[in-house]
């Protein structure tokens, strides 16, 4: 512990409190020793070993201030994610906040059931579509860890492709190989694109209004409505991007989308009738009915 006006490890002023010390007043305030300790990373900029070997370090006044920020958001409810500004979604350390879905587990599986795809197809360049983009996670991943792969990014939310941009630019060379596009699913791809495509991915909103009150609250107080809700069936975005994806598919080409479990029948047969052959529901890790696959 350091007593006030003494030099913080970097020579900042410093408050009158250890890292290990904010670290109990977190888990007493949030009950979750699980935030405090994220919350204590993220403001002290510790991580791994480093974590242990320096909770006696003096506190800063600049992190003690964002500390104490950070916790008081928490404590209102606002999701850990949104509060941390960070969330790492496979090799990805995406920036996140409200403007975006938080990436969730499940979606990392999509995009290894791309890829599963992209590999089944075995082109040595291969275009990609990521429809409803949100912080970018499923196009950035597929850029950072597809080698030589292009990738369309479509949003109709200009407040989350902010947040995409804001990722993008952090991807390193490989973000080169992203385009971003405002606006509705196809509708604001160059005409070129169509038959061109060899792999739609998305993860569309798909829950109906009437599911709305089931979300968790944090969920559905805090995450975008426009990025969950999907109209009143919850199927209305899955089918309009089931039915126009074959117009700008190449062939073969594949459509991999998340869907929520109990839409597996639903979203098999808007797959078959649009052309898809043959069609697939993939589990995620938890063995649930996840992830809709059509070939063309
Ligand atoms: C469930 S979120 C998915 C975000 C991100 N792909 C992920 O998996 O974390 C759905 C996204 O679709 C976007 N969206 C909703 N309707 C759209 C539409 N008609 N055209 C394009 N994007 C849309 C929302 O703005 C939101 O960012």
């Amino acid at each position: 512990m350091s007593v006030e006006g003494d030099g913080g490890a970097d020579g900042e002023p410093a408050v009158p409190v250890s890292w290990r010390e904010l670290l109990g007043e977190a888990r007493a305030r949030l009950g979750s020793p699980n935030d405090a300790r994220r919350i204590v990373e993220r403001a002290s900029g510790f991580d791994g070993a480093e974590y242990h070997l320096r909770l006696d370090d003096a506190v800063t006044v600049r992190s003690a201030a964002h500390f104490e920020q950070m916790v008081e958001r928490r404590a209102t409810g606002e999701p850990l994610q949104y509060v941390l500004g960070a969330w790492s979604f496979r090799t990805l350390d995406l920036y996140v906040d409200s403007r975006v879905l938080i990436p969730r587990p499940e979606t990392e599986v999509v995009v290894e059931v791309a890829m599963a795809e992209l590999r089944h197809l075995a082109r040595t360049s291969a275009v990609a579509l990521d429809l409803g983009t949100g912080s970018g996670a499923i196009a950035l991943s597929l850029a950072r860890e597809v080698v030589g792969i292009e990738v369309w990014a479509v949003d109709r939310s200009p407040d989350a492709l902010a947040v995409a941009r804001a990722n993008l630019a952090g991807l390193g060379r490989a973000g080169a190989r992203v385009r971003l596009v405002e606006g509705s699913w196809f509708e604001p791809l160059p005409p070129i694109l169509r038959g061109r495509i060899d792999l739609v991915v998305a993860n569309p909103p798909y829950v109906a209004e009437a599911e709305v009150d089931d979300l968790a609250p944090e969920v559905a107080h805090w995450e975008p409505r426009a990025a969950l809700v999907s109209g009143p069936t919850g199927l209305e975005q899955i089918a309009a991007i089931v039915e126009a994806a074959p117009r700008w598919l190449n062939r073969p080409g594949a459509l991999v989308v998340e869907i929520a479990p109990h839409q597996r029948a639903a979203a098999i047969s808007l797959a078959r009738d649009a052309g898809f052959d043959p069609v697939d529901v993939r589990p995620d890790l938890a063995g649930r009915a996840r992830v809709l696959v059509g070939r063309v």
